[in-house]
């Protein structure tokens, strides 16, 4: 099993740049089975989600290979629709497969991809704004089988702007005759993104990072070469691990406008923040304060994926914090290891309140997510002595080599092997 080893108390310094961002190029993955030539996605993110999206497009057909920092998808072979549960379980993500593969073939089988460590996660949401569409769907042993033999454009109003159904539905709709609106879309950096990424390919959308989204059904989308956007929540945590270290550090390919929540919190904590538009330098004063309250909220609000990672810095930061977690049900699973490296935080439901503390100390501590895994390693880096960060292959799923990045800043952290 592979762990992080932590010696806490260096400064960061220096400059790095942040790699496409996994929550766009999943779906953008997703999309790439509605061409009818081959894909390139340019700088796509050696993390374990995406090759697991890769492994599921490839199972599905497709041919994949990785060229240098390419992913290169060719879905000419493609002739399968039924999506393979083990897969499905690896990435629970793939439910937005539905949509594409739907969108080629009309119709679908996917497995119900369960709840995971943050949440319940229904597809709800999913299922009611494909039904719109057309599509009918027959549960059994928790396959679900889509028929979209009569899809046509719809009119879908979302109870709640969810990221995935958004996606879903805009690629269910690209090659689906007729117009479909998507009223209380989500508005995600990613959501634009992967509107660029299917207009590039030949779709007709628009509209995406506004209430509503609007798409014109096409008969056919072609291969493109595409490069995604930075990844905002790898961005933010860099930040956020400057920040708590007292550092100062320079992002390149980072996209300031994605992060103006995270770096408006970061600047109530004392932090000089500087931007153009595409590096972020930040420069930490020499104890954090507590920007006081954070609520998450969808975007443009306080990303989720960030939550932890702030509460994480709010721990040694001057003053009382009161965080709440609007979006997932259960993302203060690491408040107990938190506490166990000395920090003082109450939890109430869905708000934390966190006492500052001067400094932390170093423990074993395990992760349970991906974000709250990067958070524990954030703790790790102020910490007074070391810290073991166990179970990083959660971590893997969305950062490339955390501790390459933060190492090349200067941080005291290597990845051990234990032979247990
Ligand atoms: C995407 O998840 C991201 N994942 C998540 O990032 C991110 O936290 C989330 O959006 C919110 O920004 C990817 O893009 C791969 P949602 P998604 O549908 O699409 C409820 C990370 O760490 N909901 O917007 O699953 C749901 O229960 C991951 O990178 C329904 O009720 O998010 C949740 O409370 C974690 N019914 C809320 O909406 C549905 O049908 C937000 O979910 C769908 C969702």
């Amino acid at each position: 099993m592979e762990f992080f080893e932590v010696r806490g108390g260096k400064p960061l310094a220096g400059a790095i740049a942040i790699h496409s961002a996994k929550n766009a190029v999943l779906p953008i993955m997703a999309a790439s089975i509605l061409a009818d030539s081959q894909v390139t996605i340019m700088d796509c993110p050696r993390i374990a989600d995406a090759d697991n999206m890769l492994d599921i497009v490839r199972t599905l057909g497709c041919r994949t290979q990785r060229i240098g920092e390419d992913a290169v998808i060719d879905t000419a072979g493609m002739q399968d629709w039924v999506m393979p549960e083990t897969l499905a379980k690896k990435l629970r993500s793939s439910i937005f497969m539905m949509g594409p593969i739907l969108g080629r073939f009309r119709k679908a089988t996917v497995s119900h991809p369960g709840g995971c460590e943050i949440g319940m996660r229904p597809i709800d949401l999913h299922l009611k704004g494909l039904a719109a569409m057309g599509v009918t769907f027959q549960e059994e042993g928790g396959q679900i089988h889509c028929d979209g033999s009569g899809m046509r454009g719809g009119e879908i109003h979302f109870d709640y702007p969810s990221v995935g159904a958004t996606e879903n539905v805009m690629m269910a709709a690209a090659l689906t005759p007729g117009t479909t609106w998507i009223h209380n879309a989500a508005r995600e950096p990613e959501i634009v993104d992967l509107q660029r990424f299917m207009n590039a390919m030949g779709a007709r959308v628009s509209g995406a990072g506004t209430h509503s989204i609007h798409i014109v059904g096409v008969k056919k989308l072609h291969g493109v070469c595409y490069r995604p956007i930075p990844d905002r929540i790898v961005a933010g945590t860099l930040l956020a691990a400057a920040a708590v270290t007292g550092g100062a550090i320079t992002l390149d390919n980072a996209h300031a406008p994605d992060l103006v929540a995270v770096i408006s919190k970061l600047r109530d904590m004392g932090c000089e923040i500087r931007h153009s538009l595409s590096t972020i330098e930040l420069r930490a004063p020499g104890r954090l304060r507590s920007f006081g309250q954070l609520q998450t909220l969808p975007y443009p609000g306080f990303p989720t994926d960030m939550q932890v990672q702030m509460l994480a810095l709010s721990a040694t930061a001057v003053g009382t914090t009161v965080i709440t977690e609007n979006v997932f049900e259960n993302r203060f699973a690491h408040a107990g290891d938190f506490n166990r490296m000395g920090a003082d935080i109450v939890l109430h439901d869905r708000t934390v309140v966190i006492r500052g503390v001067d400094r932390l100390h170093g423990a074993r501590v395990a992760a349970r997510d991906l974000r709250g895994g990067a958070g524990l390693v954030l703790a790790a880096l102020s910490a007074e002595g070391t810290t073991i960060v166990e179970e990083v292959q959660l971590i893997d799923r969305g950062y490339a080599s955390l501790e390459r990045m933060l190492a090349g800043l200067g941080a005291d952290i290597r990845r051990l092997c234990d032979t247990a």
